[in-house]
């Protein structure tokens, strides 16, 4: 594969900062929210690879949206980085800054580099590696039999609220072995909902501070009274973590894994039900729920974007002067659909080599895309296996996505089935 930043070189003279660019646009607006595929087209046609945007607040950034350029940027950590605290736009950035919770520096794994990230990466791999997926399985299918019984009589259910995002907090709460009965974990989902997708009537940064203190809270209760949940698995890790440390890295573990599996198993359901390719699926069997779930990860991927990486020094990239400290957003629904790599415009490949867990260092830790199918994979198929005749109880066109520049995912996916007497 050509390397991006050699290509570079050779093509037209380098444009503009972001800050300076022009026909920067803003990645926000109901037609974004909709169809983002249409302005990645549009970006790619007027821009190239990589397209100055304007984040919430006009604060200038750098989308990448070529496969190539994805792949480049994550890996090479040593000229773009994730410590946040080098980006040259923070004096323009007021403090109740709507992406402020993700993108604010936190002494979490997600902002560390080089020997601290694989000090703390180390940790969490191995906490979530001796995770049982049978016996993860086995959680998932009991979670998602007391979901579907709440709903099952009553013959329709809003899946978006009452299952795929339930059902992920659910399972990722128990691993960390908080005891769901006696944690409230509604509102840890509201809240962790609330932080990622900044709603205009809400207050980010005050969900934020309320997942914090859930998390301290547990970690306390675990020093104490050691179980054996990735929470105690990782206190007891020889690297020594501290208690705040651990309290960082679970709050990224939980937010890192509810969020994307809850839109994967959204999105899945979503092309499901509607698409015909899979209409025979839950009786007779055309295309699998693993082709479903795989497609989805090309073309509806959870997490479309990505705050990112921040440029170390000056450098090049796909004919842009990228100035150290500039913000690069990692564009991976844009660069799953790449031309470059669909040059006959089939997407939706049997293969893995999409971007949706990223790459290098940073990466979707190990585990992590394992776990996620396998409550992926549960919850779908035991949605349809518990109602085979369920629907769509609105027409396709009538489904709405939600407001996030980062998760694309629906803002809710109304059905209809018989009504299940229990
Ligand atoms: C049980 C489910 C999951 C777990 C435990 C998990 C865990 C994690 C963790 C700990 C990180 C931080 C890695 C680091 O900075 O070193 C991460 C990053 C990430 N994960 Fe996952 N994850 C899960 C599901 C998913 C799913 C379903 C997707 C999308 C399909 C996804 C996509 C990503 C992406 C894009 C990143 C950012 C990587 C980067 O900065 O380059 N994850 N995940």
């Amino acid at each position: 594969m050509t390397d991006p930043a050699q290509a570079v070189e050779e093509q037209a003279p380098p444009r503009g900062c972001p800050a300076h660019a022009g026909g920067a646009i803003r990645l926000s607006g109901l037609e974004y929210q909709q169809t983002p595929s249409q302005l990645y087209r549009a970006l790619r046609t007027e821009h190239g690879a990589v397209a100055p945007i304007l984040l919430d607040g006009d604060i200038p950034a750098w989308l990448v949206l070529g496969y190539a350029e994805v792949s480049y940027v994550t890996g090479h950590d040593e000229l773009f980085a994730r410590d946040s605290r080098r980006w040259n736009q923070w004096p323009n950035i007021p403090a109740d800054w709507p992406l402020m919770p993700f993108v604010g520096y936190q002494p979490s794994l997600l902002f560390t580099e080089g020997p601290e990230h694989q000090r703390r990466a180390g940790v969490v791999t191995e906490a979530l590696e001796a995770v049982d997926q049978f016996e993860l399985a086995h959680t998932c299918r009991e979670i998602a039999e007391g979901l579907i019984d709440a709903f099952a009589g009553s013959g329709q259910a809003e899946l978006m609220e009452l299952y795929a995002h339930a059902l992920p907090m659910r399972a990722v709460v128990q691993l960390c072995g908080m005891p769901v009965g006696a944690t409230d974990t509604e509102d840890l989902v509201r809240d962790l909902r609330i932080s990622l997708d900044a709603p205009e009537d809400d207050d980010p940064v005050a969900a934020y501070l309320r997942v914090q203190a859930r998390i301290e809270q547990l970690v306390k209760e675990k020093r104490s009274t050691p179980g054996t949940d990735v929470t105690s698995r990782m206190l007891a890790h020889p690297a020594g973590l501290t208690d705040d440390e651990v309290v960082q890295d679970l709050i990224t573990l939980i937010a890192a894994a509810q969020q994307p599996t809850a839109n994967w198993i959204c999105n899945s359901l979503r092309l499901l039900l509607t698409d015909d390719r899979f209409a025979l699926n839950v009786s007779g069997g055309r295309l699998s729920v693993g082709q479903a779930l795989n497609e989805v990860l090309w073309l509806d991927t959870p997490t479309q974007n990505f705050i990112g990486r921040w440029a170390v020094r000056d450098t090049q990239l796909a004919g842009r002067h990228i100035k150290a400290g500039d913000c690069l957003v990692l564009g991976f629904a844009a660069a799953n659909t790449d031309p470059q790599i669909w040059p006959e415009g089939h997407v939706g490949a049997e293969n893995s080599a999409h971007l949706s867990f990223s790459n290098g260092e940073h990466r979707c830790l190990y585990p992590g895309p394992l776990l996620a199918d396998v409550i992926a994979r549960t919850a779908v198929e035991t949605l349809l296996e518990r109602l085979p005749d369920v629907v769509l109880a609105v027409d396709p066109h009538e489904l709405t996505w939600r407001p996030s520049i980062w998760m694309r995912g629906l803002t809710a996916l109304p059905v209809s089935f018989t009504p299940v007497v229990q």
